[in-house]
């Protein structure tokens, strides 16, 4: 924890890396017990037999092998990243994630008219609205759900998306500097979209520490995460990324003026709103630059990939249909929507 000068508590920009959560079944026991040892050539894995995007086990599996790729694990030799073993185990995870998708929304097919597919794709909504809810009916303890929800990405906000970074030339590449610039705070730490989450969670009494709640969220939180992480690490998908950023930041300010309202509506104070407000700010923007010269640029560079945009933009749009549903769900049958529910 750092102080302002106002004496304001700030969250600690120098976080740990975080503790391996709890595993949830044959195949996350598997990685956890070897990544506790030093790096070492993995025997055969157990078959991952759940659902690929849904099941807990297959989702933590695979949340295991990327954090390797972020910050990593605390206790975990970091070589753990590149062992070809751990790496061909990850592959397999990654296929069967990447086959449930095709079947969700189809493999990338052609397309001619990469913005006004993201404009139809959006208007077409993805099921029950989430930011509606919150804004409108949501108590205090499930905002605090959301939050610990959404920290699995935003604690970690704009990083998957950077790895297009050196894949992208020209324009696009241009307009993902500008869109991330502003992402990372315009060179002040304190105003990274990362570091206003965590004051959020500081503000909703949560911890603000990255990865601090990686044991409470479900499968399909951690989907939403997996699949950017897929898109970011492989370059065969550079067009998938750029397709799921231009979603990312079409369908932004309403929902983020929306979460605004709902956490002014139930007293919260300016720190809890500031992530939202800078949102509605900052993604006026973002939306156009990712959609016209980001993806819209892209597309006219590199017109084989075109269907690979339109691909992630369908996947990021199921992805969050799906954890709509669980939380609008859990909540109309006045359960948690946590994997392990918040202590009272
Ligand atoms: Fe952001
Ligand atoms: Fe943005």
């Amino acid at each position: 924890m750092t102080f302002t000068e106002a004496g304001t508590a700030r969250p600690s920009l120098t976080d740990p890396e975080p503790y391996l959560p709890e595993p949830r079944g044959a195949v996350s026991q598997f990685l956890f017990d070897s990544l506790v040892q030093p790096p070492h050539s993995l025997g055969p894995a157990p078959a991952s037999t759940d659902d690929a995007l849904l099941g807990d086990d297959a989702a933590l599996a695979l949340y295991l092998c990327y954090e390797l790729h972020y910050r990593g694990w605390a206790g975990v030799d970091a070589t753990w990243e590149w062992e070809p073993s751990l790496l061909a185990l990850r592959r397999s995870l990654e296929d069967r994630f990447i086959q449930a998708l095709f079947h969700v929304v189809g493999p990338p097919a052609p397309c001619t008219d990469v913005e006004g597919y993201l404009v139809d794709l959006l208007g077409r909504g993805s099921g029950p609205s989430l930011s509606g809810y919150l804004r409108d009916t949501g108590t205090i303890d499930q905002f605090r759900e959301f939050a610990v929800h959404r920290s699995a990405y935003q604690l970690k906000e704009a990083d998957p998306h950077s790895w297009a970074l050196p894949r992208l030339s020209g324009p696009p590449k241009a307009a993902l500097v500008a869109i991330q610039c502003d992402e990372y705070g315009r060179g002040d730490s304190f105003d990274m979209h990362s570091s206003l989450f965590a004051e959020t969670l500081l503000a909703l009494d949560l911890d603000p520490d990255y990865g601090a709640y990686l044991g409470h969220v479900p499968a399909v939180t951690l989907t939403t995460v997996n699949l950017i992480s897929l898109l970011g690490l492989h370059r065969r998908w550079r067009g998938a990324l750029v397709g799921h950023l231009a979603i990312f930041e079409m369908a932004s300010v309403g929902p983020n003026t929306a979460y605004g309202h709902g956490l002014r509506r139930l007293g919260m104070s300016p720190e809890a709103t500031r992530f939202y407000d800078v949102h509605v700010t900052a993604d006026a923007v973002h939306q156009v630059l990712a959609r016209e010269t980001l993806a819209g640029g892209l597309a006219r560079a590199e017109p084989a990939i075109s269907g690979d945009i339109a691909f992630g933009a369908r996947a990021i749009m199921a992805t969050e249909e799906r954890f709509s549903r669980h939380l609008l769900g859990a909540w109309g049958a006045e359960r948690s929507s946590l994997y392990r529910p918040l202590p009272q």
